[in-house]
Parts: C-alpha cells; structure tokens; sequence
C-alpha cells in the first residue's frame, strides 16, 4: 500500500472520530457580529489551537483589536508550502424558532432517500469545511509520522462581520505567513456529484444608513403630510437603486465592469447550468436582476446590490398611527472586476444624501468593503488540485466563478502575491446564513480524503 493509500484507509476507519472533533466546535458559539458572544469566540480559536497543536502543529491564539486569528505552522517537511485559510466564525442562528433542533447542539439526520447530513450552525461554513483539511493533515501525520508538506494554517474569527482587523493582522504577520501558494476550504462543489475549483469571488461593500425626520416620533393624524416621513424617503431611495431593467442607478457604479470575455462565457455555458432548478430549489420560478444577463452571469460577473435589512416605525403586534422620527437599511454591494468600493461607497453617499429633503439629516455607518478577486488557473497548484479531486469524486473537478465574497482572498493576492486555489465541498442546498445549516455527511468524508490527495500531488 502506498502511503497515499494507508492514509485514506486511516481517514475510513477514524472518520467517526472526525466527527466527534467537529461536533466539538459547532457546540461552541463563535457567533463573531455579536458582542454578547466574544468570549465563546475566543474559547472556539483556543479549541482549534489545541487541536491543532495536538497533531503536531506550533499553534498560538494571536489577538487583534477584535476576535483572535489561530496561526499554526509545521514546517518539517520540504516541498510546496501552503497557506491553508479557514474561519471559525458562524453567522448568528437566528431566527431561532425557524431551526429543528438546536443550532449549536449538531446532529445527523437521515433523509428519505437514506443520504445523511449533519446539521447546525458553522456544520458546512465554515468549520466543517475547514476540519476537512485539518482532519487530513491529522491523518498524514497519524499514518507517516509528518506531513507530506509545510503548511501554514489562520484561521480567522471575524469573516463573517467584516473582519477589519484581518488587514492589520496580515500585515504584521507578513513573514510568518510566506508561502508557494494559499487555499482555502470555503466554497461549494458545483454539484453534489461535480468537485469544483472556485477562481473568482466577489467583492463587497456594506453600508447602513439612517434617516432622521422629525425629532420624535409623531402623531400621523396630527402631522400626516405636513411632516417629512423617513419611512417615505427610504422607500424611494431604495426604489431608485435599480432603473427598470434591473441595472443599479448609481451614477458610476459599473465603472471597471467589462462584458464578460468571450473564453469565460464559453467554459460557464459548457457547465450545463440550469436557471429552473437554481430559483426552483429556493421556490421562486422568474429570474429577476439585470434584463438580458444570465443568472449565472449576473451572480458570478456582475455587481449587485442588495438591501440586507431595513426598519423604521411600528413593526410590533397590532397597529400604530405614528410617524417615525428615524428609518434605517442595511445596504450590500457585491463588486466584480475592478469595481474600487472607496467610490463605489461615496457615490451611493451622494445617490442618498440627493434624495433627503434639507431639514431631515443622514447618517451612514460604514461595514466593511472588499475587491473582487480572480486567478488564471495556468499554475501547478491549481492543476494538481484538480487532478487531486477529480481522483477522489471520479469526475473532472469544474472550474467556477463565485458570488458570494472571502475578503482575505484578495488581501492574500494583494498583499501576500499568492495564488489562492478554492477549493470547498459545500452544495447549493446547504442553508449556509440561514435556519438548518447542514454539511453533507459526503462532503465532509470525500473532503477530508479530497485533502489527502491534494497534499500528495503538492
Ligand atoms: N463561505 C462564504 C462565502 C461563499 C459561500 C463563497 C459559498 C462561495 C460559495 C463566506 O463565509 C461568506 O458568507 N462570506 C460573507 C462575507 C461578508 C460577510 C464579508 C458573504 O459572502 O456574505
Ligand atoms: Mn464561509
């Protein structure tokens, strides 16, 4: 048996083991926008460090301003280094009572067709993700007594909120973090059969406003017309965003958006993409956006926005009859291309303030902004990567765009000069963000043995 072989066998036989670790950290609430759970946060990065450094890894919990990066280095073999990334952070669970079971309580459901899933918050983004290259690394070492590499690990704890300290982290750490090339275990397989390399995120810029009216709030009947609403006038602001064809209104946005190059669209028509079957999962059936743009252009290649939240007067039991003193949204750009968030940030500014009647005020809070990234997939990682997880799934591994953003990406491209290869095993169905979170039982085996083989080929 090669040692390729005894290592999958080990990853078989030890598997409920992996899930046992991995139960572990999806009890652990490192829900990172809330400051009511900071210190679960922190008890989740001191979990990861100790069983990282259990498996032979010189592991420490390094703080920032906000939640702490796990940084872990084993550097006893020779060969391609690897950054791996991860984040240990979850969204918030809520709303609660739309879950099945206990969000932070994971446990395995069967499904009719007998397929098995495990379920609760961060079981697929991303700690069941990022356990599959954890879990392989601990098999490598298990079977041969090292790893087949040098790999760096970070896990980060604020992806999922912004993560502003990231930036400053990766600067400080520069040196320590050198390596051949990054990857990152937090994407989905193309489908549930079809591995996938993602080579391209979008970026994001986040923004909340608030517009304030009137210095309380008012009787409508007593000032109903007369009285500026700011329920009013963020309705029209957020109508305006987007013109009738579905294109965002803000004058400059699609500065640094080219059509589409030609080769692209070519290998994204060949994926065999069915429009139905993406909005019919979700029980929608007319595809809304931009007029004449394909879904999977308009979600891999061209910028959105989107109002995540907005609240503003009564929206408790019963009735009200009140004119608001303040109404609020959360705003979200996703950017593609050469999109800069800065103007893209500022221009939004100015399509909101124009909109405010001069004795109401505005108020913008700002949430965090990154660029979209993109590699060519020319260089050996990338290839072998493929290779690697085609041998696993007995299928090509696709290369795809994404939507959704992992702003350290483009930081490590950007600041760090290294390819990222993503490659994740996460499906479409998963409920990431939302009630029921699940990872398939699948994903997290073939994904721990997927990692295995890419640690052979590098
Ligand atoms: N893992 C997701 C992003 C993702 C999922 C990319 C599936 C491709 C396929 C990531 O954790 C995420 O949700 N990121 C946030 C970032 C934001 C809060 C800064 C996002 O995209 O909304
Ligand atoms: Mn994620």
């Amino acid at each position: 048996m090669s040692d390729l072989e005894k290592v999958l066998a080990h990853i078989d036989a030890d598997f409920d083991n992996a899930l046992d670790r991995l139960f572990q950290t999806v009890r652990l609430k490192s829900i990172s926008t809330d400051p009511a759970y900071a210190g679960e946060t922190r008890a989740c990065a001191e979990w990861h460090s100790r069983d990282l450094a259990s498996i032979g890894f010189a592991s420490e919990v390094r703080d920032t301003p906000g939640h702490p990066v796990v940084l872990a280095k084993n550097h006893e073999a020779t060969g391609t280094k690897v950054l791996f990334y991860g984040h240990y952070d979850v969204q918030p669970a809520d709303p609660l009572e739309l879950w099945e079971g206990d969000p932070f309580e994971p446990t395995i459901a069967t499904l009719p067709d007998g397929s098995k899933e495990i379920r609760g918050r961060g079981a697929s983004d991303d700690k069941g993700q990022l356990m599959t290259f954890v879990e392989a690394c601990r098999a490598w070492k298990a079977v041969t007594g090292s790893l087949p590499i040098p790999i760096t690990l970070m896990l980060e704890g604020e992806e999922e909120s912004g993560g502003v300290n990231l930036p400053g982290f990766l600067d400080a750490a520069k040196d320590e973090l050198e390596a051949d090339v990054a990857m990152i275990c937090d994407t989905n397989m193309w489908d549930k059969e079809t591995p996938a390399i993602t080579t391209s995120l979008r970026g994001l810029c986040a923004e909340e406003i608030f517009i304030h009216a009137a210095d309380r709030d008012l009787h409508s009947g007593f000032y109903g017309s007369a009285a500026a609403n700011p329920n009013h006038i963020l309705a029209r602001i957020l109508a305006d965003l987007r013109d009738d064809e579905g294109r965002i209104a803000i004058p400059g946005l699609y500065e640094g958006v080219p059509e589409l190059p030609d080769s692209a669209r070519k290998s994204w028509d060949g994926l065999g993409f069915s429009e139905e079957e993406f909005l019919g999962e979700v029980g929608l059936s007319i595809p809304a956006g931009e007029k004449g743009r394909a879904v999977l252009e308009q979600t891999w290649s061209r910028p959105t926005c989107e109002v995540n939240g907005m609240h503003g007067g009564y929206t408790g039991d019963g009735f009200k009859t009140v004119i608001p003193a303040v109404a609020s949204a959360k705003i979200s750009f996703r950017l593609v291309f050469d999109q800069d968030p800065h103007k893209i940030r500022t221009a939004f500014r100015e399509f909101v303030r124009a909109r405010v009647p001069a004795d109401c005020r505005v108020e913008v809070t700002d949430f965090g902004s990154g660029r979209a990234v993109a590699f060519e997939v020319g260089a050996p990682a990338f290839q072998r990567t493929q290779q690697a997880l085609s041998d696993e799934w007995g299928k090509q591994a696709a290369f795809v765009g994404g939507g959704g953003s992992i702003p350290v990406t483009t930081m490590i491209k950007e600041k760090l000069g290294m390819d990222v290869v993503m490659a994740g095993f996460g499906l479409s169905d998963d409920r990431i963000h939302s009630p029921n979170e699940k990872y398939s039982l699948t994903s997290f085996h073939k994904g721990i043995r997927s990692w295995a083989r890419v640690l052979a080929r590098l």
